[in-house]
């Protein structure tokens, strides 16, 4: 999405279209200079005419003032567990229960640490542990603390209990620092919080997609396996971000440790023959599938059913492996009237790789991601993809966060099912 600015002029049209009439935003802000833009993000809510509350850190009023909050939100500011301002003594847990959804846009380093740790000590950690419904994080810090370790695994801890994270952007930083860190604009959380509460339009009603996602395991014996990098992310934004959308999505799933939302139907499988079974099963009733899973290509000829101890084995142990079903090759060939999407990660010649992947596999599209982008691939939050499709085009993307690039990737779905 092009950046203008806080997109006022271009989100006005856009909010017509809304409706969230009658949804609760609880809007949290912690202490960071981004907390000024929390002012722009209320204005977006409110003339979608959602109700919001804000509560914030002490911190928080060091960067934009009270005045401003409970003058834009038409309500006031909580700030303090107990105080005389409150209503009565377990506010945070009314707060909580009134919401629909909690935002927390600028979040701090601290506030991600607090949550991912169950710390309550102010105002804003207390109602978080207090909400039991959809949270977002939008984190701001300096780029040297948001690649910092904790950090990095207080991040994770948050998406792996659904909590929706919306990436920071990169630029220029208050702190001046150049890179990732910077709070995602307000209209773009605005965005996705209105997809989330049924506010954008739901271009996917109704319609069945299969996702597959994660790596597959190829047993060795009872304890070992061929194994591959892959987490998963990419594969579970695509569902999260089709459900949002309308959809009816089954997830196919190899190991991870990731969590599907709610509206997600999830099955999970260990091998790649066990992925094909679950592909092949799902594939004629839907209208597209999204393979985002990095399938083994290769599993051994024989698991052996005991373990293999060293005594007894050759020096050089040799394991004979044979190819795996290419489940995508599959689908390509089987294909009505579906839609059908594939990956391909790549290390060298990438697009000539690619857009052999496309048509061998009768693709309708393929979305490309280089081990040579810094940020792009397995383990990353982020990615950088290239859609080819079948019709001759390509579009190069920026490295964006792993939530963003499944909107591109579902927009390009959307617009192949004629959407
Ligand atoms: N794929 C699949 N079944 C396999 C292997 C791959 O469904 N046995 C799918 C992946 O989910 C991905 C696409 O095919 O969407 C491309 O996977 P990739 O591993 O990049 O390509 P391969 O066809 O396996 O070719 P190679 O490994 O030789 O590059």
């Amino acid at each position: 999405m092009q950046k203008q600015g806080f997109g006022f002029r271009r989100i006005a049209a856009f909010s017509i279209l809304s409706i969230l009439e009658g949804k609760k935003i609880i809007l949290g802000i912690s202490g960071g200079i981004a907390a000024y833009k929390a002012a722009f993000l209320i204005r977006l809510f409110k003339k979608a005419g959602a109700g919001v509350k804000v509560v914030g850190t002490s911190n928080a009023f060091e960067f934009i003032s009270r005045v401003t909050l409970e003058s834009l939100s038409e309500n006031k500011v909580y700030d303090e567990v107990f105080g005389s301002q409150n209503d009565y003594s377990t506010e945070h847990v009314a707060l909580a229960d009134w919401g629909d959804v909690f935002v927390v846009a600028p979040a701090t380093a601290n506030i991600i640490g607090k949550l991912a740790n169950g710390i309550a000590d102010d105002a804003l950690s207390t109602s978080l542990l207090a909400f039991n419904r959809q949270v977002f994080v939008a984190p701001a810090m300096n780029c040297k603390m948001l690649d910092h370790f904790a950090v990095q695994h207080n991040i994770g801890v948050l998406r792996d209990q659904g909590i929706y994270i919306i990436e920071p952007a990169e630029g220029y930083l208050a702190c001046g620092y150049e890179g990732r860190g910077r709070m995602e604009e307000p209209d773009e959380i605005f965005r996705v919080v209105n997809t989330y509460l049924g506010g954008g339009k739901k271009t996917l009603d109704g319609k069945h997609i299969l996702v597959t996602a994660g790596p597959t395991r190829e047993n060795i014996d009872p304890v070992r396996y061929i194994g591959n990098h892959s987490s998963g992310l990419m594969g579970y934004a695509i569902a999260r971000e089709l459900a949002s959308r309308g959809a009816m999505v089954n997830l196919v799933s190899g190991p991870t440790h990731l969590t599907a939302d709610g509206r997600v139907q999830l099955t999970r499988v260990s091998t790649a023959e066990e992925m094909f079974d679950a592909c092949m099963k799902f594939f004629p009733a839907a209208d597209a599938a999204i393979m985002a899973a990095a399938v083994a290509d290769y599993k051994p000829e024989t698991s052996r059913s005991l373990k293999i101890k060293k005594e007894g084995e050759p020096e050089k142990l040799q394991l004979t492996l044979v190819p795996t079903e290419d489940i995508l090759g599959a689908m390509g060939a089987a294909k009505q009237s579906q839609v059908l999407a594939g990956f391909a990660l790549e290390t060298d010649n990438e697009e000539k790789n690619a857009i052999k992947k496309l048509e061998s596999k009768k693709l309708d599209f393929i979305v490309l991601n280089s081990l040579n982008d810094t940020g792009a691939g397995f383990t990353h939050d982020t990615n950088k993809i290239t859609i080819l499709d079948n019709n001759g085009n390509v579009v190069r993307y920026p490295l964006k966060g792993k939530e963003q690039v499944a909107v591109d990737i579902v927009d390009t779905l959307a617009k192949h099912m004629n959407i």
